[in-house]
């Protein structure tokens, strides 16, 4: 073979070479968050905290009710308790104009939404808004698809931290490449802006939705407020869930969350009316257990002080945003009764247990469950009646209320 030939058939193979390389390495790192400005962990470095309309308002959302509620954070104390993101829901948005901007409607926010994230952040506040991967969300508004890069540019502009986006109507779209695609155009507009994935769990979000720079993500279908059962979906889809459906389906996946990126269960339901107070504190203690985010659903406006002191239990609220950012674990289950435990940072253990039962029932958590040595000595704190209880080695006993918890750290 002449030498020039050589070189001809080297060349194109090194060029095959080439292409093969850059194939592969792009489709290794295709689902890797464009190089942001700031760090996508630091958006969230413990479960982030707020509040958000659709569990009580649903589409009745308008410009006076969010800045009333803004204004609710700030008054109730919720605020001084850690909560910070005001999020609108679905319904805010109508249409598209004739460049393709999304459009708020502009009868329910006839100041237009920059106004009200200024409003939102003059409070000492932050200000998230909602939309959806697909061409509708879910109440049928128009939603981000073949829109990304616009949206977040607008989002952007109008000072938006906090991105819910949901996943009504995708049809055939992969899950991860189009949560991909909007971090990537959340990073691209320059602003730092929290990603909040709504998948329900389909797609096994908590496998994929750190790489591609989601803050956090749901784990199953809508929350109901209700204590337990699930109930399927108007169109025979699964499910809207009661607090305790939600709470078996988080077992398995306390490993996937850490600082930056969480586990979501859903949003709270404590004072929206459908379970009594002993049940709402039992869900509250839950998701602090869980480190959940803790967005809060009620009508912070109208609150009764036994839901206000609930929601700003700020023991409970430190045992969530603990920074070790351990999700909680059951590690005890008889039947209706079960221990839940979740490591803290200072290596003591926030400890919950949790009556399901009808009737009051007796619950031990031993220092094994918990991973001490049974010889062990450990001073005990019940949070909820803000008293130390003592000194307990081996174990702790208590008598919990039907439906209810008990919540204790265990310092050794
Ligand atoms: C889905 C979400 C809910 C809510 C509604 C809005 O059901 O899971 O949290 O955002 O859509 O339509």
């Amino acid at each position: 073979m002449p030498a020039d030939m050589k070189f001809t058939r080297f060349a194109v193979l090194a060029l095959v070479g080439c292409f093969a390389f850059i194939a592969t390495v792009s489709a290794q790192t295709s689902y890797q968050p464009s190089a942001p400005q700031f760090e996508l962990a630091a958006l969230a470095p413990t479960p982030p905290m707020g509040w958000n309309s659709w569990n009580k308002f649903a589409c009745n959302v308008s410009e006076q009710l969010i800045r009333g509620m803004a204004d609710a954070m700030v008054k109730s104390g919720m605020k001084d308790a850690g909560y910070k993101y005001i999020v609108i829901d679905d319904c805010w948005q109508v249409s598209r104009d004739q460049d393709g901007n999304i459009v708020a409607d502009p009868q329910r926010f006839p100041s237009g939404i920059k106004a009200l994230a200024d409003y939102v952040h003059s409070l000492g506040l932050k200000f998230g808004i909602y939309s959806d991967a697909g061409y509708r969300t879910c109440a049928g508004r128009p939603a981000g698809r073949g829109h990304e890069y616009q949206d977040a540019a607008r989002y952007a502009s109008w000072g938006v931290d906090y991105l819910k986006y949901d996943w009504c109507n995708t049809t055939t779209q992969d899950a991860k490449a189009s949560y991909a695609l909007i971090r990537n155009a959340l990073n691209a507009s320059g602003r730092p802006i929290v990603l909040s994935i709504c998948e329900w769990g389909t797609a096994k979000p908590w496998l994929w939705g750190e790489q591609v720079g989601g803050n956090l993500w749901r784990t199953t279908g809508d929350i109901q407020d209700r204590f337990e059962g699930k109930l399927k979906w108007g169109n025979g889809t699964c499910c809207s869930y009661g607090m305790t459906a939600i709470l078996d389906e988080q077992v398995g996946l306390a490993s996937y969350a850490g600082p930056g990126h969480w586990n979501d269960p859903d949003m709270l339901e404590v004072g929206n009316g459908g379970m009594t107070d002993t049940e709402y504190q039992s869900h509250f203690s839950l998701w602090a257990e869980l480190a959940a985010p803790l967005i809060a659903g009620n009508d912070m406006a109208n609150m009764r002080p036994e839901i206000r002191d609930i929601l700003t239990n700020k023991e409970v609220i430190a045992v969530d945003q603990d920074p070790l950012g351990h999700e909680g674990t059951r590690v005890a289950k008889d039947g209706p009764m079960e221990v839940w435990s979740k490591q803290l940072s200072n290596g003591s253990r926030a400890v919950v247990l949790f009556n399901r039962d009808s009737k009051p029932r007796e619950i031990t958590a031993t220092w094994e469950e918990l991973g001490y040595p049974s010889h062990l000595s450990a001073a005990v704190r019940d949070l909820w009646q803000k008293k130390d209880l003592g000194e307990f080695t081996g174990k702790f006993s208590a008598q919990v209320a039907s439906h209810g918890v008990v919540m204790v750290t265990v310092k050794p």
